[in-house]
């Protein structure tokens, strides 16, 4: 299995991460001021002694995807050798299994060699508050009552119903890099897979990240798989109508969403082209789901929105386009015997588009071909198009004069219609 770029090239420790020096000095001056931490650790990176930073009893981590949050956390347990006890969203779903987790993982001692434990909440706002509230409330028992560093990240924390987390934490807001910074990673990546990336390529990937390093890399490892160049163009193919999300950024959500709701949202997206996304999907179903019934049923969504999608056009009943589009996201999202996924996917360039692409000549003759015959014989042309053609074609095999009447009779050079029937 290919390794995603974005684990093979996550920095190590504090200095690597980049450009998030204000946040990397409030979470280590924290972590310093309260807990066991080595000295060289601290004293360079823990400067701040505020009443705030050293009140806290926790520290929610707070800014856009992909910019280092979670990487951050990790690598702090590193360079305090403390053992990561990381829990995301869905351990968090029950109160229950909260308790447990948390529970069993802070009653052992810590892997040998290690000083501690740190606990990661990772993305708390992926709670729903509704069925999550139970954990939630966990979450903050387990701060007020715990004797070791709790570190949680969000996109957006202030959605009012993280306001009791917010008041007991120490919120350390993160950057999100700017097009240089993440043109400048991209290089150093292109360096080291050995692949020559022209760099107007690298600064159209970063301009459609948002400031979005993962999404960035991400897109990157798509571009060069299997390749070692890097051209402009490339981006062009996937991405030319979406200066916002990649195609590869769309079917990578759609697949890996948690609900419904998160795979339908990417349809609210100005660069969301439904058009071409069937297509991907289409090709892509089997590819990332590899099992039958998660594909058949994920397909079955497909073909009802493909059905929905031709009376759309029929009928120009556009209203329609939202059920066609629920069915195409969300329904393909999520299936019943969803399988997991691995880290990284390979999404294909779907082979429609391209055989269209190298055979568009050849259409394009076909179709003057059939124009040609359809007025001859006074036939319209999806009946040449469908039958006559080859009734033609099979009569040439078995006696080439005909091909020469036909010829005489359409006015054409005897080159072409040989080459152009089927
Ligand atoms: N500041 C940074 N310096 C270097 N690499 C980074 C930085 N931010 C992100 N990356 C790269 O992007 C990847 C994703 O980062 P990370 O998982 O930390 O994002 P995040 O902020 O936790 O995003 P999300 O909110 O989606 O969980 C990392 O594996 C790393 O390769
Ligand atoms: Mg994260």
């Amino acid at each position: 299995m290919t390794l995603p770029w974005t684990e093979k090239y996550r920095p190590k420790s504090f200095g690597e991460v980049v450009n998030q020096e204000e946040a990397k000095h409030k979470l280590a001056s924290w972590i310093c001021g309260k807990f066991r931490a080595p000295r060289e650790f601290c004293s360079r990176w823990a400067k701040l002694r505020d009443r705030e930073v050293l009140d806290a009893k926790a520290v929610l981590l707070a800014g856009p995807p992909g910019i280092g949050k979670t990487t951050l956390v990790h690598a702090l347990a590193r360079e305090i050798n403390y053992e990561l006890i990381e829990l995301n969203a869905s351990d968090v779903r029950s109160a229950e299994r909260l308790r447990q987790v948390v529970g069993r993982g802070l009653k052992e001692a810590p892997l040998f060699g290690h000083e501690g434990k740190l606990v990661l909440f990772d993305e708390v706002d992926g709670l729903h508050v509704r069925e999550d509230l139970g954990g939630l409330e966990t979450i903050i028992e387990i701060i007020e009552s715990a004797r070791v560093p709790i570190v949680m990240t969000a996109n957006n924390p202030y959605d009012p119903k993280f306001r009791p987390l917010r008041d007991m934490s120490l919120l350390v807001s993160l950057r999100r890099l700017s097009e240089d910074e993440i043109v400048e990673l991209l290089r150093r990546i292109c360096a080291s897979e050995g692949a020559k990336c022209e760099e107007e390529a690298l600064r159209s990937i970063a301009r459609s990240s948002l400031g979005d390093l993962r999404a960035a890399v991400n897109d990157l490892q798509m571009l060069l798989s299997g390749r070692r160049v890097l051209v402009v163009d490339d981006i062009k193919r996937v991405g030319e109508r979406n200066p916002q999300l990649s195609m590869f950024e769309i079917l990578d959500r759609v697949y890996r969403a948690r609900w419904f709701d998160g795979a339908r949202a990417v349809s609210f997206n100005p660069s969301f082209d439904w058009e071409q996304y069937l297509m991907w999907a289409l090709e892509s179903i089997p590819v990332v789901y590899r099992d039958v019934e998660a594909s058949s049923e994920a397909l079955d969504r497909l073909s009802k929105a493909d059905v929905i999608i031709g009376r759309i056009k029929r009928a120009q009943e556009w209203e329609l386009l939202p059920y066609a589009l629920e069915l195409a996201l969300g329904g393909v999202s999520q299936v019943r015997s969803k399988p997991r996924l691995p880290p990284f996917i390979r999404y294909g360039f779907p082979q429609r588009l391209l055989i269209l692409a190298r055979t568009k000549e050849a259409r394009r003759r076909r179709d003057a071909l059939v124009e040609y015959i359809a007025q001859g014989v006074h036939a319209s042309k999806s009946l040449v198009k469908s039958e006559l053609i080859y009734v033609l074609s099979a009569l040439a095999k078995r006696n080439p004069q005909i091909v020469e009447r036909l010829r005489k009779a359409l006015n054409m050079s005897a080159v072409d219609l040989k080459e152009l029937l089927p």
